[in-house]
């Protein structure tokens, strides 16, 4: 297991130094940028959320893909709880995708960018 996560966290690092984050479109001097690319290495696979270029619920009918974040506000604290806990539900979102402080830079993204196209 050790050599795998070694692998994931150098290959984040190159992600990040080598400008591995197009498709973001937040400013990199907000205070949410750190967040966004957080999101886009670690939620992109099943949550849309344009902000941070990730397209992941374009395909519903494929049962883990968790909702289009572009058409739903969802707040600071919610955020955290559907990290903690594996969305609102269970069973579906894995639980402490990222945990900590990079938990809460995700937290602080989704909650300002999140919600954009909702009605
Ligand atoms: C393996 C797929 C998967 C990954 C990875 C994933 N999610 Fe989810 N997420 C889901 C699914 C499916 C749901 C809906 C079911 C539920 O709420 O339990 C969901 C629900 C949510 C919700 C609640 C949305 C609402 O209004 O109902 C939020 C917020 C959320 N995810 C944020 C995140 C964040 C932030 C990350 C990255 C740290 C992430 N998700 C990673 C699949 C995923």
């Amino acid at each position: 297991m050790r050599p795998v996560l070694i692998t994931a966290a150098v290959a984040a690092a190159i992600g990040l130094s080598a400008c591995g984050s197009e498709g973001i479109s937040v400013p990199k001097d907000d205070p949410a940028y750190p967040g966004a690319v957080l999101f886009s290495q670690r939620c992109a696979g099943c949550h849309t959320l344009t902000p941070a270029g990730t397209q992941g619920s374009a395909n519903r009918n494929v049962r883990v893909q968790g909702p289009n974040l572009d058409q739903r506000k969802e707040s600071r604290s919610d955020v955290l709880f559907a990290i903690r806990n594996g969305g609102f539900s269970g069973g579906i979102m894995p639980a402490n995708v990222v945990t900590g402080g990079q938990a809460s830079q995700v937290a602080d993204f989704v909650s300002k960018y999140a919600g954009q196209e909702a009605k």
